[in-house]
């Protein structure tokens, strides 16, 4: 938790950058795992924790942009409460830490949103009892785009403060990688090693910033299944990251070899996608859109995969037909804060977006996060891929895709060869880039 200065600042900001009205922002109340007193771990809204720094189930907070002033609504605990979960300090006590003028009850808050007669600006309600909240209180739950932009303003370019955060998030996400790659051995289930990471970035004070993926089928691309075996020779990817005690992510991948050092069909695709980390990081700047860095990558891994035989052609045709994406289907990177994905909840194309670059439309580069031009204090992720996907091979060989582009013979070799993908975390500065944390083995 930052000084209540920092809350009150960014309060102030964003009450100036809407001239009317009334800001709800809604904190987050636990959620049921499979009965009401058997909740998921609790996670504030990310835009809760940044205006209010509050991480506590069950508040929410206004801002009135004409005074500026601030409420939070919560409820103090019962004496039963107390009785199960100890004592906790008291709404005006929590506001009183961040600087909230106002307290009132967490009833009050229906009351005074149904009373209130100008413009109420609200975000996405991204859980279905906020939405039903909603619909019943206010009889809408769209959100408030004018809201939606000055936020993403506000997050978007990362503080001093939050640097510091975010490099805390990094070196435990780091710790988690050098525990990995020193356990890990054949035999093994990935289960073990994902317990010990996760354990890692328990004890750094926050925990794991998302679902950590553990796998030796590194080419299912969101693949949480833990419950393979490790054998010799088996490529191990780790995409896995701590937050921070203040709730700033880290999101790292590694990619290595168990059991011994990798072969040289591993060893040459793992060399192409080093190499198109290295030079897009090499290369960050601000005023570039980040769409640029997406193809540089993309045109890195055509020239690499063509060298090897796998592509064939002009790599830079291949690369604008979007052949590649067989190879590399997703986006080289996204913003990170405190989410993972930074503000996904506020939608991607206002976060990654604007009006002077637009979507692609093209399978991969489709999925690409952000796309507009960085600017200083920006904190991304690159993270160039190339995987060998069965069901993806198939498909594209049965309806004869981009057959001057991809040697569907030459894969044959490569159909159990899993997937690597190599990842950091960069800010942006006024000179370059600077990867944050401490270097991490690769
Ligand atoms: N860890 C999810 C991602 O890299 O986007
Ligand atoms: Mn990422
Ligand atoms: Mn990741």
């Amino acid at each position: 938790m930052f000084p209540a200065a920092t809350y009150q600042n960014r309060r102030q900001q964003l009450a100036q950058q809407l001239s009317s009205g009334l800001i709800l922002i809604m904190g987050n109340d636990d959620a049921p795992m499979n009965y009401g007193a058997n909740p998921y771990p609790f996670c504030q809204d990310s835009n809760f924790r940044y205006y209010a720094g509050i991480k506590q189930a069950g508040l929410s907070l206004t801002i009135d942009p004409a005074t500026g002033e601030s409420t939070l609504y919560g409820d103090d605990l019962t004496l039963a409460d107390v009785v199960w979960m100890g004592e906790h300090p008291s709404t005006r006590e929590l506001a009183d830490r961040v600087g909230i003028e106002h307290t009132a009850s967490r009833a009050s808050l229906a009351e005074v949103l149904k009373k209130n007669s100008g413009p109420l600006h609200f975000l996405p309600p991204y859980r279905a009892a906020r939405q039903q909240f909603l619909a019943a209180t206010v009889g809408s739950t769209t959100a408030s785009v004018d809201l939606i932009q000055a936020v993403v303003t506000q997050r978007s370019v990362k503080t001093a403060e939050e640097i510091a955060e975010m490099e805390i998030a990094v070196n435990t996400s780091r710790r988690m990688h050098h525990a990995a790659m020193e356990m890990a051995r054949p035999g093994m289930l990935e289960a073990e090693v994902a317990g010990a990471i996760e354990g890692i970035a328990i004890s750094g004070g926050g925990r794991l910033a998302y679902p950590a993926i553990v796998t030796r089928n590194g080419h299912i691309l969101h693949n949480h299944d833990h419950s393979n075996p490790l054998q010799a020779g088996d490529l191990l990817l780790i995409d896995a990251g701590a937050s921070s005690p203040s709730g700033y992510a880290g999101d790292i991948t590694r990619t290595f070899c168990i059991g011994r050092a990798m072969n040289q069909q591993q060893e040459e695709i793992y060399r192409i996608v080093k190499k198109a980390e290295e030079d897009v990081i090499r290369d960050l700047k601000a005023g570039v859109p980040y769409q640029d860095y997406h193809r540089q990558a993309s045109l890195i891994i055509a020239e690499g995969l063509t060298e090897l035989g796998l592509m064939q052609g002009d790599p830079a045709e291949a690369v604008a037909a979007g052949a590649h994406a067989m190879f590399f289907p997703h986006g080289l990177g996204h913003m990170i804060g405190l989410d993972v994905h930074d503000m996904e909840d506020l939608g991607e194309d206002y976060v990654g977006y604007d009006a002077q670059t637009q979507r692609s439309d093209q399978f991969g580069t489709a999925y690409l996060r952000l796309g507009r031009a960085l600017e200083p204090g920006f904190v991304l992720t690159v993270e160039p891929g190339i995987y060998f996907i069965p069901a993806l091979i198939d498909q594209w060989r049965n309806e004869g895709k981009f057959t001057d582009f991809i040697n569907y013979a030459a894969l044959a070799a490569y159909r159990d060869f899993g997937g690597i993908r190599i990842e950091d975390n960069v800010l942006i500065t006024d000179s370059g880039s600077r990867v944050l944390g401490e270097p991490i083995k690769k």
